[in-house]
């Protein structure tokens, strides 16, 4: 109760007016005296990933108390994907802020941060992370799959694949309309391997949630068991010193990367884990992940680079199995939040047969899910989910139809006059952190409506914003630096030619150096918008930085003496 007292300039009156009010709840003094541990509560109407919430929360506060401890929940921000203008990634930093200084301004021995929505997590813990206080993080769990018309679906990959059938008029409006009804079945996050489920997933091989948190689904037992457990362990905690320092080092973050490309996870995974490692002031190297991808092939079968769903990854033991299959890779010394490393909490996983998780040398794909590239157009990188690309365009040569924004992509993608072929490569500009703002993920531009019904399913595209981590396609994402702060790929024009190499990591735009100097020279960057000269948009658009960055404020990364971020530490 003494910790953090607000300021009246006398701190025993600050105490006794503190207890005062909360004792209006009714607490005793034994209950103040107890460590108290607070929990995040994101639950919302707006949010149904975290529909689970309230019962979470009871079970949480129930493993505290079994504990010893006083559980308090404390409201933050809730961000879903859905119900979030302009878009989600544009309000995580917002969250991370909240979560941060909610952390720092109450009076808690540690915390548990309830999260699952796909920025939510990466939020959580970038302000733990900064707020330095004990963290463990709990995830909503996945939601269950649905059946339409005797097929299992679940969000969000088969809602995108529904989407393009009705898009290439494959099916009517009654069918897509039936299939809206059962593509989420339940609360709880997306299905599939998307960014939900990417980040519960790192986060646990990060060593910051229990083993085995990562992959009960949102309605069952074994999710509210992992709840009561977190709330114990929370309180373990303050009692060992277990800080997220302790636990976030980059030996934590190389295991989180390895298990990214292992699981063939979402791209904004990559994002995200940046902006954390950023935190901690740890820069994350691109070429170097690349590098780990070579190596480590992709073992999950889950979509949208395989069949199965988060439940059947639950079924066939979660995380374990995969770690399993890592451990010649992994840094086993690693502490996580039970005091124990990720090596001993392993050894206590019992194995057993499953089809889910392959074995190394028998994997669904020969690579890490994810590589970089880098080219002209690209001097800082760009990025794409290769498990989920089509073969036949990795390597390609094309012409480009290029997008300025998103309005033009909505005024042209459908037109029938269109100027495009299937072998062309589209470009979408403008789509970065600045440039939309918040890189939204539109970078799953559609295919035009006239070719989607010829059947073509898949061409190359690029862009500078971000996908789904539930999309799938030779997508190319997060070019870096972005065209709104004149990066090349404001420089490109429709008609010119484009290479694209994942073999040879390599995206380069087939125009002379004296041709994009004379673009550049009459390059003009997009005028401020209505909204963008004040409030937390202005923030945003000041100091955001770019995707290898992380897309977190520059002034919230972690400096060194010399205030400049350090390599490693
Ligand atoms: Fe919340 Fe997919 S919309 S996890």
């Amino acid at each position: 109760m003494r910790k953090g007292l607000t300021n009246y300039g006398d701190a025993e009156f600050s105490l006794f007016l503190r207890k005062a009010f909360i004792k209006g709840a009714g607490y005793s003094d034994d209950a103040l005296n107890r460590p108290i541990v607070g929990i995040t509560n994101t639950g919302s109407g707006f949010n149904p990933c975290h529909g689970n919430a309230p019962q979470l929360i009871e079970a949480v506060k129930r493993g505290v108390m079994l504990a010893g401890g006083l559980p308090v929940d404390f409201p933050t921000i809730s961000i879903h994907e859905s119900f979030a203008h302009p878009n989600s990634m544009f309000l995580r930093n917002l969250m991370s802020m909240d979560t941060e200084e909610m952390i720092r301004a109450l009076p808690i021995d540690s915390v548990v941060l309830i999260g699952g929505c796909d920025k939510t997590v990466p939020a959580q813990l970038m302000g733990a992370a900064s707020a330095g206080v004990p963290a463990i993080q709990l995830v909503t769990g996945s939601m269950l799959t649905g059946s339409h018309r005797g097929v299992r679906v679940g969000a969000c990959t088969d809602c995108r694949r529904f989407w393009g059938m009705y898009r290439g008029e494959e099916i009517d409006q009654q069918e897509i309309t039936e299939v809206n009804d059962q593509l989420v079945a339940s609360v709880g996050t997306c299905s599939v391997m998307g960014t939900a489920s990417t980040m519960a997933c790192v986060t646990e091989a990060l060593g910051m949630m229990l083993p085995g948190g990562a992959t009960p689904p949102a309605v069952t037992a074994d999710r509210i068991r992992i709840a009561e457990r977190t709330g114990a362990q929370a309180v373990a905690m303050i009692q060992a010193g277990i800080t997220p320092d302790r636990i976030l080092t980059k030996k934590a973050f190389e295991n989180a990367l390895m298990v990214l490309l292992a699981i063939g996870g979402s791209t904004n995974g990559i994002v995200h884990l940046a902006a954390i490692a950023g935190r901690c002031g740890i820069r994350i190297d691109m070429d170097e992940v690349d590098a780990l991808g070579r190596d480590i092939p992709v073992l999950v079968n889950l979509k949208p680079s395989g069949t199965h769903y988060m439940e059947d990854l639950h079924k066939a033991g979660g995380l374990a199995p995969v770690l399993r299959e890592l451990r010649p890779f992994l840094h086993l010394d690693a502490l996580t939040v039970t005091g124990r490393t990720l090596g001993e909490e392993l050894d206590a996983v019992a194995a057993f047969a499953q089809d889910v998780v392959r074995p190394l040398d028998k994997p669904i794909y020969p690579q890490g899910g994810i590589a970089f590239l880098r080219g002209n157009l690209a001097p800082e990188g760009a990025i794409i989910k290769q498990s989920a690309a089509s073969l036949e365009l990795m390597e390609h040569e094309g012409r480009v139809v290029v997008f300025d924004g998103l309005e033009d992509l909505a005024q042209r993608i459908d037109d029938p006059d269109l100027d495009v072929n299937a072998d062309d490569i589209l470009v979408l500009k403008n789509i970065g952190p600045k440039g939309a703002p918040g890189m939204p993920e539109a970078g799953y531009i559609p295919i035009p409506r006239k070719l989607a019904r010829a059947g073509v399913k898949d061409m190359v595209r690029i862009s500078d914003g971000r996908m789904s981590g539930t999309a799938g396609g030779t997508i190319i994402l997060h070019v870096t630096p972005e065209a709104a702060v004149g990066g090349p790929l404001a420089l490109i024009e429709s008609g010119d030619r484009l290479r694209l190499s994942v073999r040879e990591r390599a995206l380069d735009l087939l125009v002379s150096d004296e041709e994009l100097a004379r673009r550049r020279d009459a390059l003009s960057l997009p005028a401020p918008r209505e909204g963008d000269g004040r409030g937390y948009r202005k923030l945003f658009l000041d100091t955001v930085t770019q995707a290898d960055n992380g897309c977190d404020f520059d002034f919230l990364r972690s400096l060194n003496e010399h205030g400049s971020i350090p390599q490693q530490r």
